[in-house]
């Protein structure tokens, strides 16, 4: 008898950006600028900081399992009612929960080529079949397509708006027409980790569209913009008996005290918000200019990050050179893009690092 079923044999693990400490040990390099992960520079909002500290003397006493605070703060955030949110341990677990809550044997998760690996992952880790549509123009997803992959089989679908790793968006006009055409009882996951980044026309958020679409589930992380990756909170929002499901399956206490009472100041924290939404906007435009001027193609991103493709340059052998000058990126071959990189959108000062780092190690002078 095999130790593991096929499905976990034949998995590939999720390849996480390099953390500073391995690096620094690695490389011998001090003073590392991560530019791997979409966090945000500015650090955890002040707020969510203060109430970490208070909340970290009670970590002797299990968690708020309903973790009912938080719920509360979220839907009179949003306008929606508590018993349509979830949270979870990052938004990477309420992805897993949906699958394994709804996906049966034999039933199908629908996603994009070249979108966040976390969807295939979730699917994969429980033996489901998962079917990706091509993109549009290499970086865009085509929601045509998408639909033309609706089957009877279809139970979840996984959209990401703005899509990591591209940055890039669809629009409402686009996105309609597909829900449209969703079966009744398939679910619709809007994943909008990066919304807050979001400066372009057409884009309509998800919230607004789920009293015409019940079926669509809202999800969103505290990771990016509000600066509390490390803690593992992200949120949905959903229709009151998927919350109801979801709920059944999901470990005890799986979102920490720390986490809970972060999320409640964070949600509170609009300044917070708006100094790293404005650091974004004003710093994306200057580090994808730099990046042209060093002879990458660029694509227009709407998230903390960009990609570029350097054609002729493998990903992973530029991701290592500048990892020895103590710059860390993400190459995209496990992605689909063996000559790209995506590279988060940090300081100027880490900008303007990674820039010459580039120029440097691609022997080209900065712009
Ligand atoms: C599109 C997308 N969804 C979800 C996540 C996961 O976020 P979390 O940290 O909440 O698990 C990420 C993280 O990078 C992401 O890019």
């Amino acid at each position: 008898m095999p130790l593991v079923p096929p499905h976990v044999a034949s998995l590939t693990p999720y390849v996480p950006g390099k953390p500073i400490e391995e690096v620094e040990r690695e490389y011998g390099v001090t003073d590392v600028a991560k530019l791997a992960s979409n966090e945000n520079p500015l650090g955890p909002s002040p707020r969510a900081l203060a109430a970490i500290r208070e909340a970290a003397a009670r970590v002797n006493l299990y968690p708020d399992g309903a973790s009912f605070l938080l719920r509360n703060a979220l839907a009179a955030k949003l306008g929606v009612e508590p018993r349509e949110v979830l949270v979870g341990n990052g938004s990477n677990e309420l992805i897993e929960l949906l699958v394994r809550t709804f996906v049966l044997d034999g039933e199908e998760v629908l996603t994009s080529a070249g979108t966040f690996v976390a969807y295939r992952l979730a699917a994969q880790a429980q033996g489901r079949t998962v079917v990706e549509a091509p993109t549009k123009a290499r970086y865009q997803y085509d929601l045509e397509a998408l639909r033309k992959l609706l089957s009877r089989k279809t139970k979840l679908v996984f959209l990401a708006n703005p899509d990591n790793p591209t940055g890039t968006c669809f629009a409402e006009q686009e996105l309609v027409p597909f829900l449209d055409a969703v079966p009744k009882d398939t679910l619709v996951v809007l994943d909008e980790a990066y919304l807050e980044f979001v400066d372009g026309p057409g884009f309509q958020d998800a919230l607004a569209l789920r009293r015409r679409h019940p079926n669509v589930v809202v999800l969103r992380t505290f990771s990016k913009v509000h600066g509390l990756a490390g803690l593992r909170l992200g949120y949905a929002v959903a229709r009151p008996d998927v919350v109801e499901y979801v709920d059944r399956v999901r470990a005890p206490f799986d979102v920490n005290a720390v986490a809970q009472a972060a999320g409640v100041a964070a949600l509170e924290d609009d300044e917070h918000v708006a100094r790293s939404r404005a650091l974004v906007l004003a710093e994306r435009p200057r580090l994808a200019d730099g990046l042209r001027a060093l002879g990458a193609a660029v694509v227009p991103s709407q998230g903390n990050f960009v990609l570029a493709d350097f054609p002729g340059r493998p990903g992973k052998e530029l991701f290592e050179a500048l990892l020895r000058e103590g710059v860390v990126i993400r190459p995209l071959g496990p992605y689909g893009f063996p000559t790209a990189q995506r590279i988060t959108v940090g300081h100027p000062a880490q900008n303007e690092r990674c820039l010459a780092a580039l120029a440097r190690v691609l022997g080209r002078a900065t712009a």
